[in-house]
């Protein structure tokens, strides 16, 4: 401990105190509620993945440090993904790099293609590690707010394009979106598309839901839209997409300059890291159409009984087109204010949910929003809703 007066957090990160995910999930640890607070799945993903793992292990595949860039095999995997999937096609040698979660691939992009000063509009609400990335990057968040009509969080287009100013480096894009679960439309996304060429921006986009988008939503990639590929950085995580959250396998996909730029930031970061999963991963991402269909349909199903629990319970509901997130509004239960909710709720109701307000630089905006993961098994999720539904009891 320093004697002097000076805060030992430096004045970038002054604000980003522990996370809402540390605080909700040691609630629910201590008052033992059920946790629909973090993202992360009850269950693991396919058995043969993990046997993969297993493999490299024993096999020693990925025991030292693997190549910067990522093992060949997952880069190549990558690639093939992309081209299936989405029509894409990179080249695995210069336009892949693999990196410790998508968590990894977003600070290394910030971090490596924003100078300070540059602005950086992001869409609000926002996954918590935006804001802390652009801070440490110097750089400086401009939120263009979601907001509800009809059921849904919009994107208003006249918004953006009034939050690109001429100190405005990049967009940061999210879709599906995490925590409104919004996708993103064909039209929007080929407007963000426009408007990036037109301005000469740099798109960072976090497609980590790629896989879960419902109904007749579809997910199409921003690198997809004319003079989009050569600007733009896009982010995936097999945490998400195969159910393994605690490994931290992600990557990216970009032209060859900005991997070259984001590899810059990356190698000090973590250098490398889980060596014989990314080789597990490389597997995984060769599963057949019907692991992807079969995942999502899954997904679809607990969204579906969730949002029938919640709407019963009394919740505004924002039915999610993608992620496995599902954002309430409280007002119709008589609260307005998500974060006094949020901890009251393990006690009172014995389920753990977190307050939308952090994630937004407009605090007023969320205020009223609670968001539920429902990446849970079916009868945790049914317990859930059946202790949720006491609160319009204690109204
Ligand atoms: C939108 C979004 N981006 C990135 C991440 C982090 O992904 P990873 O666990 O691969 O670092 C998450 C996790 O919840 C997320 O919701």
């Amino acid at each position: 401990m320093t004697s002097s007066a000076r805060p030992l957090l430096n004045r970038r990160l002054a604000g980003f105190g522990t996370t809402i995910f540390a605080e909700m999930s040691a609630l629910a640890v201590k008052t033992g509620a059920i946790n629909l607070g973090q993202g992360f799945p009850d269950t693991d993903g396919p058995e043969e993945v993990r046997e993969a793992a297993v493999r490299a292990l024993r096999e020693g595949r990925g025991n030292q440090y693997p190549p910067g860039p990522g093992v060949p095999e997952l880069r190549a995997a990558v690639t093939a993904h992309q081209q299936r999937h989405h029509g894409l096609s990179y080249d695995p040698d210069t336009e892949v790099l693999v990196t410790a979660g998508a968590t990894e691939a977003i600070a290394a992009s910030l971090l490596a293609l924003v100078e300070p000063g540059d602005e950086v509009v992001a869409l609000e609400p926002y996954y918590d590690s935006y804001a802390a990335c652009i801070a440490m990057a110097g750089g400086t968040r401009v939120p263009v707010t979601l907001r509800p009509h009809e059921g849904v969080f919009r994107l208003d287009l006249d918004e953006l394009r009034a939050a690109v100013t001429d100190r405005t480096r990049l967009l940061l894009i999210n879709t599906p979106h995490n925590p409104t679960g919004t996708v993103l439309t064909r039209a929007e996304l080929a407007a963000v598309a426009e408007l990036a060429v037109e301005r000469d921006l740099l798109v960072v986009t976090d497609e980590v839901y790629e896989h879960l988008v419902y109904d007749d939503a579809t997910h199409v990639p921003l690198a997809s839209f004319p003079g989009m590929r050569e600007r733009t950085v896009t982010i995936s995580s097999a945490g998400k997409t195969f159910s393994f959250t605690g490994w931290k396998v992600g990557w990216i996909t970009a032209a060859p300059a900005l991997v070259t730029a984001v590899r810059s930031a990356k190698q000090y970061l973590t250098y490398v890291s889980a060596g014989p999963l990314q080789y597990a991963v490389a597997e995984a991402l060769a599963l057949p159409d019907s692991y992807f269909t079969g995942f999502r349909d899954d997904m679809r199903a607990r969204r579906d009984l969730l949002t029938a629990g919640l709407e019963e319970a009394g919740f505004g509901v924002f039915r999610p087109a993608g992620t496995y997130f599902v954002t309430t509004d409280i007002r119709p239960l008589g609260y307005d204010d998500g974060f006094a909710f949020c901890r009251a709720l393990p006690e009172r109701a014995g389920v753990v949910a977190v307050p939308n307000a952090v994630f937004y630089d407009h605090r007023e905006a969320g205020a009223p929003f609670v968001r539920f993961a429902f990446c849970k098994r079916h009868e945790v999720i049914q317990q859930a809703i059946e202790r949720l539904s006491t609160l319009r009891r204690q109204l």
